[in-house]
C-alpha cells in the first residue's frame, strides 16, 4: 500500500472507530490502538501536505490554524423559538394549533430544550462542509474549524447510507456539567475568571480563535432539527431517527403527545429527571409532528407557529446558612457572601452566593443558622432567594449586619446614596493591593503569566512588592537571595530557580504590551478593555490622555461620564502619576507604536503569514496587529497555503525546516518592514 492509500484507509477506519466510540459507546479497539492508529495519520499527513483533508479525522486534535470568524448568510434563517413559562400557556399553545388545523389529527413531538448554542451544520455528500452560528438567525459566524473537533459531530457519514446529498441539521453544542465545573476549577487556579454558566462556556469556547483550545475542551452536541430539500420522511420524528442511524448523537428523551395531558406528563417528568442529565437543559421544546402541518401553520415575524418552548421554573433548595463573609476587591467594594451547607442544586454543589451589596442584604433579613433557599437561574452563581420560613429553627441565631468597617483594614467605609455598592476608602488595603496587582498581570492586561495569584501573595507579604511598578524593578537576587548558615557563611545553592527566572522573563516581555493594555492594566476605575482601547486610539500617548478636558473625552463614542470623570481623577492624583513614572522609567509603553499609528492598507491582502521566532523591533502581538492592518492573516502552523514566513531568532529547526520542504519564502523582520513601506 503507497503511503498516500495509507492516509485514506486510515482516515476511513479512524472515522468508524469515532462513530462506534462517541454514538454508538461500542468501541471495538483499544484507546491505545485508536491513538497509534492516530499518531501513524498525523505522521504521514505531515509528509503529504498535498492530500490535505479538513474533514480528516486528524482535526479532532485541533490544528494550530487561528481564524477570525467569517460572517455567513443562513441558507434557512434559523428562527428562535416563543416561550411559556405554565401549564395555562401549554393549552393555550395547544389549542391555537388545533384552530390552525381545522380540527385535523395531529400530534407534538416532545423534546428537551438544551442550554447550550444553537449551530447549523451542513453536509454535502456525506461530508461536513461549514457549521455556522445561529448569530442574528439571518446570518452566523462561520466556526466550522472549531465544530471540527467536537467528536460526536461526525465529520464524514459512512458511505452508503441513505441521507440526502445536501442537507442541513441543527442542534445545540453544549458543555457538561463534569467539563464545566473541570475547566472552572483550572480557569481559578490559574487566576482566569470562571465561566458564569455552561452555557456562556460552551459559547465562549466555540468562538475561541485557536481550535486546538476547542480541541482541549470537551463540548458535545445534540442535534435536533432536519432540513433538506430531499427529506427521507414528512415526519419530525422519524426524520431524526434516520440522523441518528446516519450517526448524529440525537436524543433519546422524546415523546409523541397527543393530547396536553400526555404534553404535561412529559413536561413533569423531565422537570425532575432532567436533574440526573450530565448536562443543562432549561426546558422542553414542543413541535407539531407533521412536516405538512408545519408548513401550513407557518411563521410569524420571529417565531414557527408550529413550535414552542416551555421554560422550566429555576430549581430552587433550602440549606442551612453559616456565615456572611464580606470581600473587598481591588476597587474596594465590598461584597457580601453567604457561606452555607453544601447542597447539590441543577447539577452542581453549591456552597457561597453571592448577597451582592449591603441593600439587598438587608432586605432578606438574614439570622445566622437560617434555612435559605437558593436558586440557580441562568447563571451558575446561586442566588439567596429568601429565607425559607416555613423551616426556621426554634431559636433563630444574630442577625447578620453590614459592617461599618472594613473587615481587613478598619478604615470606616463609605457608602454614596445614588450607589449600590460600600466601598472601603483606604486605597492602601492589602486587597485593593493585591487586586490591583492581580489586575494587572492578567491575561488581558500585561499577561505576565509565568506569575500567578500565589506568588503575587508571597512575594507581596514578604515585601519584596508593593504595587505593580515594584514588579520592574525585581532582579534575580532579590527573587533568589543567597541563604547564610549561623555562621554567617553563604549555603551553596544548587537549585535552578527555573520559576524565577521564568517570571522575570514574564515581566521583561511585559514591556513590549502595546499602550492600550498597559492603559487598561492600570486599573482605572471603569476603565476596561474596550474603554482603554478607545482612549488609546484617541489620544494616542499619557500625556495627551491626562490634558484631556471631560468635554473631548465625551465626545468620543463609548466613553461616558462615569469613566471621563474617573480618568481625570485617576491621572489628577500624585500617587497615581508617580505609579505612572515607576513604569515609564521602567520602559513601558506609554505611547501608540508608530505601526498602531499607521494608516491601515490592504498591501498584505490575501496573504496568510505565519510567524515565529524572537524579534527585535516589535513583540509578536505588535505584529500580529501589524499583518490584521495590512489585510493580512496570521496563521498558526505552516502548510502549502502559508504565503510567507516571519522569522525572527531562534526559530524551531522544525518549522524552518518544513518552510523550506514546502518551499515557504522566509522573510526576516526587515524584509518584512521594508515590504511595509
Ligand atoms: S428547535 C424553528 N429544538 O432553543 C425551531 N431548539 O429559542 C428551531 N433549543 O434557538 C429550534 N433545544 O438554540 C429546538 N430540542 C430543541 C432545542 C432547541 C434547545 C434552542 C435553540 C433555539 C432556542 C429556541
Amino acid at each position: 500500500m503507497t503511503e498516500q492509500d495509507e492516509i485514506l484507509s486510515l482516515r476511513t477506519e479512524l472515522h468508524e472507530h469515532n462513530r462506534r466510540y462517541y454514538v454508538l459507546h461500542q468501541p471495538i479497539i483499544s484507546d491505545q490502538k485508536f491513538d497509534e492508529m492516530m499518531r501513524r495519520l498525523q505522521d504521514l499527513e505531515k509528509m503529504h501536505p498535498e492530500l490535505d483533508d479538513p474533514n480528516s479525522p486528524s482535526v479532532r486534535v485541533g490544528s494550530d490554524l487561528s481564524d477570525d470568524f467569517k460572517t455567513i448568510k443562513h441558507k434557512r434563517p434559523m428562527l428562535s423559538l416563543a416561550n411559556t413559562y405554565n401549564e395555562q400557556e401549554v393549552i393555550d399553545f395547544y389549542n391555537r394549533i388545533k384552530e390552525g388545523l381545522k380540527g385535523e389529527p395531529f400530534q407534538i413531538c416532545c423534546e428537551m430544550k438544551f442550554d447550550g448554542l444553537s449551530i447549523s451544520l451542513h453536509y454535502e455528500k456525506g461530508c461536513l462542509t461549514r457549521a455556522v452560528t445561529r448569530g442574528d438567525g439571518v446570518q452566523g459566524d462561520d466556526v466550522t474549524n472549531n465544530v471540527r473537533t467536537i467528536r460526536t459531530i461526525p465529520l464524514v457519514l459512512p458511505p452508503d447510507l441513505d441521507y440526502p446529498d445536501e442537507f442541513e441539521i441543527r442542534g445545540e453544542v453544549i458543555m457538561p456539567f463534569a467539563v464545566f465545573e473541570a475547566l472552572n476549577k483550572e480557569r481559578l487556579s490559574r487566576g482566569e475568571q470562571p465561566f458564569a454558566n455552561p452555557r456562556n462556556a460552551a459559547s465562549g469556547t466555540l468562538k475561541n480563535k485557536d481550535a486546538r483550545v476547542v480541541a482541549s475542551r470537551g463540548l458535545d452536541a445534540y442535534l435536533y432539527y432536519l432540513l433538506s430539500d430531499e427529506l427521507p420522511f414528512s415526519e419530525h420524528n422519524k426524520n431524526l431517527e434516520k440522523a441518528r442511524q446516519w450517526g448524529f448523537q440525537v436524543s433519546t428523551a422524546t415523546t409523541l403527545a397527543n393530547n396536553p395531558e400526555e404534553i404535561m406528563h412529559f413536561i413533569k417528568q423531565w422537570d425532575e429527571q432532567r436533574h440526573d442529565l450530565p448536562y443543562a437543559t432549561d426546558g422542553i421544546v414542543l413541535k407539531v409532528n407533521s412536516l405538512d402541518q408545519q408548513r401550513s401553520l407557518g411563521l410569524t415575524a420571529k417565531n414557527p407557529r408550529w413550535a414552542i418552548a416551555y421554560k422550566f421554573q429555576a430549581e430552587q433548595v433550602s440549606t442551612p446558612l453559616r456565615e456572611v463573609t464580606f470581600q473587598v476587591g481591588r476597587t474596594g467594594v465590598v461584597t457580601p457572601v453567604a457561606n452555607m451547607d453544601p447542597v447539590l442544586l441543577a447539577g452542581t454543589t453549591v456552597r457561597r452566593a453571592t448577597l451582592h451589596n449591603a441593600d439587598v442584604m438587608n432586605a432578606l433579613d438574614l439570622h445566622i443558622g437560617d434555612n435559605v433557599l437558593v436558586e440557580k437561574g441562568g447563571e451558575i452563581i446561586p442566588k439567596i432567594i429568601a429565607v425559607d420560613k416555613s423551616n426556621l429553627p426554634l431559636q433563630r441565631g444574630p442577625r447578620v449586619a453590614f459592617p461599618t468597617h472594613c473587615p481587613v483594614c478598619g478604615t470606616e467605609l463609605v457608602k454614596n446614596e445614588d450607589e449600590a455598592a460600600t466601598y472601603c476608602p483606604n486605597d492602601q488595603c492589602r486587597p485593593q493591593l493585591l487586586g490591583r496587582i492581580e489586575h494587572f498581570i492578567s491575561r488581558k492586561a500585561m499577561n505576565i503569566d509565568s506569575l500567578g495569584p500565589e506568588m503575587v501573595d508571597r512575594y507581596f507579604s514578604s515585601g519584596k512588592i508593593h504595587d505593580p511598578a515594584d514588579l520592574y524593578y525585581l532582579t534575580y537576587e532579590i527573587l533568589c537571595p543567597p541563604a547564610y548558615d549561623l555562621f554567617g557563611v553563604p549555603i551553596p545553592d544548587n537549585r535552578d530557580h527555573l520559576l524565577e527566572k521564568k517570571i522575570l522573563q514574564g515581566i521583561q516581555a511585559s514591556k513590549s504590551v502595546p499602550f492600550e493594555r498597559v492603559l487598561f492594566a492600570l486599573g482605572i476605575r471603569f476603565v476596561g478593555e474596550i474603554a482603554a482601547k478607545i482612549l488609546a486610539r484617541n489620544f494616542k500617548n499619557i500625556d495627551n490622555l491626562k490634558s484631556a478636558t471631560v468635554e473631548q473625552l465625551l465626545e468620543l463614542n463609548g466613553i461616558g461620564l462615569v469613566i471621563a470623570q474617573s480618568v481625570i481623577n485617576f491621572l489628577n492624583d500624585e500617587a497615581n502619576l508617580q505609579f505612572i513614572q515607576r513604569l515609564r522609567e521602567a520602559g513601558l509603553k506609554f505611547e501608540l507604536s508608530e505601526q498602531s499609528q499607521v494608516e491601515q492598507s490592504d498591501r498584505l491582502k490575501g496573504k496568510n503569514i505565519v510567524i515565529s521566532g524572537v524579534f527585535q523591533q516589535h513583540s509578536r502581538d505588535e505584529y500580529k496587529t501589524i499583518i490584521e492592518q495590512h489585510g493580512g492573516k496570521n496563521v498558526g502552523s505552516i502548510s502549502a497555503k502559508t504565503s510567507f514566513l516571519l522569522a525572527g531568532n531562534n526559530m524551531g529547526p522544525a518549522k524552518l525546516e518544513k518552510a523550506a520542504k514546502l518551499n515557504i519564502l522566509i522573510l526576516s523582520e526587515d524584509d518584512f518592514l521594508q515590504l511595509l513601506q
